[in-house]
């Protein structure tokens, strides 16, 4: 863990690289992002002084794109697709059955710091739902056993 000092030459480091790129905040928010697992809250003023914007503005596209936290995530990420293919076949009933089993709600981490559940709208696997992401990897016609198999994985 970075202590403030640390973070916010980091986020200098991050900002120096992205000098001049036109459009720059997405890229800085994903480097940030990518550097620290989340966007820490000290990070937005540095941000928004660099590229001339309000903190306002910087909170605003951050909150806006999902894919960026503002609190780290556990250490691993589970997102269930909740769109309309996957729901066609199951993919309600398989979100219940994960929310029981982790004993969470969607954006939250387990109590052991293990999994984050993310819903997510599409991944793509439209022909093989319901679909799942974990950690990044696809994985496909997840029922409630395979979903319980993944868990036990990543426990
Ligand atoms: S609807 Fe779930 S992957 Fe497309």
């Amino acid at each position: 863990m970075l202590d403030s000092v640390q973070t916010t030459e980091r986020v200098g480091e991050i900002l120096l690289a992205h000098k001049g790129m036109e459009g720059a905040l997405l890229p800085i928010l994903h480097a940030i992002q990518e550097e620290f697992g989340h966007v820490p809250q000290e990070a937005l003023p540095i941000i928004a002084r660099d590229l001339n914007l309000s903190r306002a503005e910087v909170h605003g596209v951050m909150s806006f794109y999902h894919d960026f936290r503002e609190a780290p995530a556990g250490q691993h990420v589970l997102k269930l697709c909740r769109a309309e293919a996957c729901k066609a076949v199951g993919a309600d009933a398989l979100a219940t059955h994960a929310r029981g089993a982790l004993g969470i709600d969607w954006h939250e981490t387990t109590k052991d710091g293990k999994v984050t559940l993310e819903p997510v709208f599409c991944l793509g696997l439209c022909a093989c739902g319901p679909a799942a992401l974990v950690d990044g990897k696809l994985v496909g016609r997840v029922d409630a056993a395979k979903l319980d198999r993944l868990v036990g994985e990543l426990k």
